[in-house]
């Protein structure tokens, strides 16, 4: 399974803080959107994954995260020279998919909740044609809409309806064969000018490949789109961090949990910017004697995916 994560787009909801940075690099509380995003990818145990974003942006990602050495996963990146849709990402790395699988999430959304790596794992393990997740909220008509039946068969999927079948959002997260990308070169713009992640969807129900995840009502599910959104989320990650002493979406951490880096390396990433809170961290789990009487509170630990799994 590889991984792509869309970072591209005009941003102009947030302008003027996105006039001459791009939305998906600006903090979300104490670190950069782009994080947790690349958490989700993370933890679901991908580690081929493309950052896909404007002309003038890509190099800054690229400085922010390099090929992913750093971290133990392989990054590589794209320039999407206009934003034309969500399913251009999948045009753009056709050559990147080749016959794999492929994961793909949208650089603003944020997803937190306990169970929510075990859930991610299984979704990959037992991945078929296509999988999206949805998630219950109070103002469905802003998002896909996905309606489905007793058994979580989809029945309906709709692109911001007017009058939802569900109130089920489809969530930024989307799980896909590589067929995907032959479907998504067929897709035609929208009204709004744009080619739709949910026509693509479509296509799949059409032939009765399209799997709801749901998220239930212990998840959190932000997209962090517009400067209200953008500060509840920050507030949301403060609150839980300031509360529980962990950091969310913390990438070095996950890599280190992960087995991917070295305790030592995860200290000299830490002692890097030891004058901060964020520093300290990396160097306080470096240098924890019994890292195991953590993982039961860290969701993400592999260890304890295996064991739900089984
Ligand atoms: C896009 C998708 C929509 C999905 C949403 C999730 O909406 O078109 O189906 O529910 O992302 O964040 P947009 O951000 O383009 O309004």
């Amino acid at each position: 399974m590889k991984g792509i994560i869309l970072a591209g787009g005009s941003g102009t909801r947030l302008a003027p803080s996105t006039d001459s940075l791009n939305k998906h690099l600006l903090p979300v509380f104490d670190k950069p959107m782009i994080y947790y995003p690349l958490s989700v990818l993370m933890l679901g145990g991908l580690r081929e994954i493309m950052i896909i974003s404007t002309p003038e942006d890509t190099e800054r990602f690229e400085k922010l995260l390099g090929d992913g050495s750093g971290l133990g996963i392989k990054l590589s990146y794209r320039v999407q020279s206009e934003p034309k849709g969500i399913p251009e990402a999948l045009l753009l790395a056709e050559d990147f998919i080749g016959q794999d699988d492929v994961t793909l999430i949208l650089g603003d959304n944020i997803f937190f909740g306990q169970g929510f790596t075990t859930l991610l794992r299984n979704a990959i393990k037992h991945h078929k044609h296509a999988t999206v997740f949805g998630y219950r909220v109070k103002d469905p008509e802003r998002f896909g809409v996905v309606e489905f039946d007793h058994r979580q068969q989809v029945i309906s999927i709709e692109e911001k309806p007017e009058d939802p079948r569900s109130d089920f959002a489809v969530t930024g997260l989307y799980m896909y064969d590589f067929r995907a990308v032959q479907i998504a070169k067929r897709l035609k713009p929208s009204d709004r000018g744009e080619l739709e992640i949910t026509d693509l969807n479509k296509e799949y129900l059409k032939w009765n490949q399209l799997r709801v995840e749901l998220l239930g009502r212990g998840f959190a599910w932000m997209d962090a789109g517009t400067q209200e959104s953008l500060f509840e989320a920050g507030e949301f990650i403060r609150t839980t961090q300031q509360r529980q002493g962990f950091k969310i979406a913390c990438l070095e951490e996950i890599a280190f949990y992960l087995g991917y880096i070295s305790k030592e390396a995860l200290y000299e990433k830490g002692k890097g910017m030891e004058k901060n809170d964020y520093g300290q961290y990396l160097m306080e789990i470096a240098e924890r004697k019994h890292n195991q009487q953590y993982w039961y509170s860290i969701d993400h630990h592999p260890m304890l995916g295996l064991v739900e799994n089984e």
